[in-house]
């Protein structure tokens, strides 16, 4: 593992709120510890209520731990210093709806105290960055979500941070918004930065996250790069298409197989990782052919459900 300062590093983070007349406790977060190196994308998953909104909100500074550190850049997260280098999109952004993009990305650099020379450049560099120059002159109220959700980030970049930290980035949007927030997210990895997301869509957190954290329930239950976690996921299964074989041998491989994937003629199956010679000498035996052979790979959705579902932490 890296040896330089890590951009966030959690330690045995708790949060408990105290709820109703009775102060009912809710451990939100529950010893969470993680770190997140510089120029990673880290996707931070889990279901509703798992407590990564809660998280994200210690780490930036919104609200207080009961235990444990929540440190940026080495220093603790309220610190002025560590959020001058950050840059964040919250779950629910609301935004004045009667400026423009321009006229929103102007209001919060002066926020940031960026000097009038430098600003209307500043303001074009980001509408361009997330594909909304078009756009720079039509109020909020007339953009798409999609279009909110990208001028939310160009928000979140006005002070060119070195972490961005993004709530539910893809939340809501078409299958086209997802590509372009991905896109966006890819461009600030290729700029050097560090994105830390929480996401519900595993698709998309598989297509850019580096590494990956699954909350649950407050707790910690896997963290690792999306080939560490899914190899252990591997049911060593293979898919197998084959044509050309009689009947009876067509009977004899549906019956070896896990799953029949598409029955007939050309007949697709699933079969282990152990059957699969036995599978293939058969067929060329009784003169078919292999069409296609595949191993099989488990998703993040796989692992997700399957961690969502086991009640106790491995
Ligand atoms: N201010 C608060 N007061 C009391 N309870 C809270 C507060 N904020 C969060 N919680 C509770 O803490 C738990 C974690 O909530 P949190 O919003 O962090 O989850 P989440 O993982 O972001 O969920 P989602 O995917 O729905 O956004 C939930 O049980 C929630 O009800
Ligand atoms: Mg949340």
């Amino acid at each position: 593992m890296s040896t330089t300062t890590p951009i966030i590093q959690i330690k045995d983070l708790h949060k408990e709120f105290r709820i109703g007349f009775w102060r009912k406790r809710v451990h939100a977060v529950r010893g969470l510890s993680l770190e997140v190196h510089p120029g990673e994308i880290f996707g931070f998953l889990g279901p509703n209520g798992a407590g990564k909104t809660t998280t994200i909100k210690m780490l930036m500074g919104l609200i207080f731990p009961s235990s444990g550190e929540a440190n940026l850049f080495g220093a603790p997260a309220h610190d002025v210093r560590a959020k001058a280098r950050v840059g964040f999109l919250p779950e629910h952004p609301y935004f004045y709806e009667y400026l423009t993009g321009s006229e929103f990305l102007d209001f919060y650099s002066r926020l940031f105290g960026l000097s009038s020379s430098i600003r209307p450049t500043r303001v074009e560099r980001l509408l361009e960055q997330v594909g909304l120059s078009h756009a720079r002159d039509i109020p909020l109220r007339k953009y798409s979500k999609g279009m909110i959700q990208r001028v939310g980030i160009a928000q979140a970049l006005i002070n060119d941070p070195d972490l961005v930290v993004l709530d539910e980035p893809m939340s809501g949007l078409d299958p086209l918004g997802r590509k372009e927030v991905r896109d966006i997210i890819f461009n600030l990895k290729d700029q050097g930065k560090t994105v830390f997301l929480s996401s519900h869509i595993l698709q998309d957190v598989e297509m850019i996250c580096d590494r990956v954290a699954i909350l649950i329930k407050g707790q910690l239950r896997k963290l690792g790069t999306l080939s560490e976690l899914l190899g252990e996921l591997k049911e060593h299964e293979i898919e197998l298409t084959v044509s050309g074989i009689p009947s009876l041998t067509n009977d004899q491989l549906r019956s070896m197989s896990k799953r029949v994937v598409i029955p007939g003629d050309r007949l697709t199956v699933v079969l282990s990782e152990n059957d699969i010679q036995e599978a293939i000498q058969l067929v060329l035996r009784e003169g078919g052919r292999i069409e296609a052979l595949a191993p099989q790979k488990g998703t993040l959705e796989d692992l997700f459900v399957q961690q969502v579902q086991s009640p106790n932490a491995d």
